[in-house]
């Protein structure tokens, strides 16, 4: 039986959300309902919002959650009623030339659900990443579904279904950062924060926070940043004092979680010669970049991009629960404040002006 419920809307371009009424099919062959029990609000929600993403409207917001199945469709195995789960939006379809090349973290033809939600008026909502969280319930693909251990916070959780989860993997799986590394990271929102504590947990020597906002820079050291850069301080130039702290040479690794061209030439060049760029931040369409081809193959190296943190949800989750439930990942912290389904707006507003690292929605 198709239900209704709350949902955050992005009903048009520019327009601020509102909660509307939403239906839930029945799960098709394949699918699953979940009941969310948190989802936090990332910047690539108020990009859909904007239009920044496409022009489907209107969106269905939300995407970092965690909750219970509650239903499941024909053939679903690998999930069943009651099963706590972090969504993801990487279901991997097995089939394509990534997977079938044992590279399922770039599959190039994940899964999304077939049927599809609508307002009470029978139009269909475009779900954000294929998920549409801000909602008491979403239908998604079984496979968007990763088990973890039912023991974590539902809110800390479901920060690893896209931004905390998108800064661990560049710093763990793209940057392949190692023991002794050193590893600079510029912008320390909620992704870059968290690419400072996956270069903790891998073991670096040194990690240089660089942002333009000394509460950001504060909460990067109290995550194992060992060095900070303010980066909108006068006279201060962001590559010499990356090389200053790293003997004068750069980084083995320079994560760009901002995603503009001058922080990208600032990465570009504050990493050592063979060393490595991450760029994890999401350009606009109009940015352009231009550098001397000479430096980019003088300096060798790897100049890489980071989706979703390459994860492969079903093998970095439940690992990543485990370490949150020893303490040896403090996903608490990126939790600002809880909020209700009504303050995603207010969220918005406060995440433009950088007051948190993540507003959690609680059910
Ligand atoms: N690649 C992925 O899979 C993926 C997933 C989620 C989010 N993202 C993207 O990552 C980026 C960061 O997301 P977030 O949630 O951390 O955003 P955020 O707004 O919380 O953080 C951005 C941070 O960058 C800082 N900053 C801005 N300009 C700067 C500059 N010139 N120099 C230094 N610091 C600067 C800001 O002060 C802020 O702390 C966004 O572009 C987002 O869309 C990417
Ligand atoms: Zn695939
Ligand atoms: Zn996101």
């Amino acid at each position: 039986m198709a239900q209704q419920v709350r949902g955050v809307v992005a009903p048009g371009r520019g327009e601020p959300v509102r909660i509307e009424t939403i239906t839930i099919p029945d799960p098709g062959p394949g699918e699953a309902v979940v009941r969310i029990q948190a989802c936090g609000v990332c910047h690539t929600d108020l990009h859909y919002r904007e239009g920044g993403i496409n022009d489907e409207f209107p969106f269905l917001l939300g995407h970092e959650a965690a909750g219970v199945v509650e239903t499941v469709g024909e053939g679903v195995t690998g999930v069943a009623p009651g099963d706590f789960v972090v969504l993801n939006w990487r279901a991997v379809c097995g089939q394509c030339r990534a997977c079938l090349r044992g590279r399922p973290w770039y599959c190039f033809d994940t899964h999304n659900a077939a049927r599809k939600m609508t307002l009470s008026d029978g139009t269909e909502l475009s779900p954000a990443l294929g998920i549409g969280a801000f909602a008491d319930k979403t239908l998604v693909a079984a496979g968007q579904c990763t088990k973890v251990d039912p023991e974590a916070k539902p809110a800390a959780a479901g920060l690893l279904g896209c931004g905390v989860m998108a800064g661990l993997g560049a710093a763990l799986n793209t940057g392949a950062v190692g023991r002794g590394d050193s590893v600079a990271v510029i912008g320390c929102g909620g992704v870059g924060a968290a690419a400072v504590l996956g270069a903790r947990l891998a073991g670096a020597a040194r990690i240089i926070a660089v942002d333009l906002d000394e509460r950001k820079l504060a909460a990067a050291a109290s995550l194992g940043a060992t060095h900070t850069v303010h980066a909108g301080a006068a006279g201060t130039d962001v590559v010499a004092a990356v090389q200053e702290l790293t003997g004068g040479f750069g980084a083995d690794v320079v994560i760009d979680a901002v995603g503009r061209p001058e922080t990208y030439k600032q990465a570009f060049y504050a990493r050592d010669l063979a060393g490595t760029v991450v760029l994890v931040g999401v350009p606009t369409p109009e940015m352009r970049l231009e550098l001397p081809l000479l430096d980019v193959f003088g300096r060798g190296g790897s100049l890489k991009s980071s989706w979703y943190g390459d994860c492969l949800p079903s093998r970095d989750f439940p690992m990543l629960i485990d370490l949150y439930l020893q303490g040896r990942l403090d996903l608490d912290a990126f939790v600002s404040e809880t909020i209700p389904l009504d303050g995603v707006e207010a969220a918005f507003e406060k995440m433009h002006h950088g007051d948190v690292l993540r507003s959690v929605v609680e059910f």
